[in-house]
């Protein structure tokens, strides 16, 4: 069935007061047309209201796609209008930057391409869980991504993790040394506390700050009241909990060890996995009068809670990418909204998010 026969199909059921609607499929005339706003004045980025998240085509998430599907999927998540695409250097290293400036570099002018900075990667090779954002290593970085992303500008430059050997001043200094040059339009951070935020943004004007953030992980609400007062946008990357809110694992799901972190998370242990399917079980409770997956659901949440957010989740497969697009389609309404958080601060979460070396990364939000 076509999406048009699909959508009389589905009017004359409502019509007949039946909610017996068939399985959704996606036709190809998906566009997001909804745009959201990172950042203030000079230094704003105007996107769809949800981007992509390369990383997991090279990176992190398991068997590596052939380069010419993920090349075709990056195209058809250009063609229904997304205009926001995240990688870093260090996803690879370098693989992940290099497939995105393959891609994507010939649409330069009509998206944003996000990278990061702030990993020590030495010849290509990552001193794993080792930070280097001095000034040098950021200007290197810089030039190297340009020429993996073949971009002459890089839209939007973040550090991916806090360095406790580099005052952030030096760090939003250099950035905005870079600005000056024209290599670099905007300056984002991730991970970081409202103190951080505030110093950066003296120095140097912040676009963005991406953080995960999902209904089983709130923390960074704590840092909106600074984001609001300084106009910065938020992105949650991990929107979906790095799959887990799509509702489909359970205790047998395995993990790749040799290209899936998730199986160094507490959060994917068999008993956190079984534990945790409380917040499916809620994603699933309000998705049905909506005829919404738990995905959708779990991505019109974080739309819902404040226009200045856009989640970046990241897939390898076309009809995950138009499920996902879907959920800019759905409304939550205010007393929805409500009851469902009301619901959610009831629900206990099994398992940190990180293992103690990963977390030593991140920075409080308070
Ligand atoms: N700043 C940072 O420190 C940081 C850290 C991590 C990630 N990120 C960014 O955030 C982006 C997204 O993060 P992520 O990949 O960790 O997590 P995510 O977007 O929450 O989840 C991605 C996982 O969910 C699966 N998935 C996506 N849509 C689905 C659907 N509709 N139904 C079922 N499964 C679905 C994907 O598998 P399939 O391929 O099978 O769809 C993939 O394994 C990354 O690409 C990266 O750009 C940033």
């Amino acid at each position: 069935m076509n999406r048009r026969n699909f959508l009389k199909f589905a009017a004359l059921l409502s019509v007949a007061g039946t909610s017996i609607l068939p399985k959704i499929s996606y036709g190809e005339d998906i566009k997001i047309s909804q745009k959201r706003i990172l950042g203030k004045g000079r230094y704003s980025l105007e996107v769809s209201s949800l981007g992509f998240g390369v990383m997991g085509m090279t990176y992190n998430r398991g068997p590596i796609p052939s380069r010419k599907d993920m090349i075709n999927l990056l195209h058809k998540a250009y063609d229904y209008g997304i205009t926001l695409f995240d990688t870093a250097e260090v996803y690879g290293p370098h693989t992940n930057e290099i497939l995105t400036g393959e891609a994507l570099s010939q649409f330069k002018n009509k998206i944003h391409i996000t990278t990061k900075f702030g990993h020590d990667i030495i010849n290509g090779k990552y001193n794993y869980g080792k930070l280097n954002s001095r000034p040098e290593q950021i200007r290197k970085v810089a030039e190297e991504s340009l020429k993996r992303l073949k971009l002459d500008t890089i839209d939007l430059f973040y550090q991916h993790r806090l360095d406790p050997k580099v005052p952030i001043e030096d760090v939003a200094g250099t950035v905005k040394d870079l600005i000056k040059e024209g290599k670099v339009k905007c300056f984002g951070l991730c991970e970081v506390g409202a103190d951080t935020i505030r110093r950066a943004h003296k120095e140097q004007p912040v676009t963005a700050v991406q953080s995960e953030y999902h209904i089983m992980w709130r923390e960074p609400e704590m840092i909106f009241p600074v984001l609001e007062e300084l106009g910065i946008g938020f992105v949650p990357y991990s929107p979906l909990n790095r799959g887990y809110l799509a509702g489909k694992m359970d205790k047998n799901t395995k993990f790749n060890p040799k290209n899936d972190n998730r199986g160094t998370l507490p959060r994917f242990t068999p008993e956190a996995l079984e534990a945790n399917k409380s917040f499916i079980k809620l994603l699933e409770k309000y998705g049905k009068s909506k005829n919404a997956t738990p995905a959708q659901m779990a991505l019109a949440w974080l739309l819902a809670q404040k226009p200045y957010i856009v989640p970046i989740p990241g897939t390898t497969k076309l009809n995950h990418l138009q499920e996902n697009i879907n959920a800019v389609n759905i409304a939550f309404s205010k007393s929805e909204l409500n009851n469902f958080n009301k619901e959610l601060s009831k629900l206990q979460v099994f398992g940190d998010r990180y293992n103690k070396e990963q977390q030593k990364q991140v920075e409080n939000k308070a």
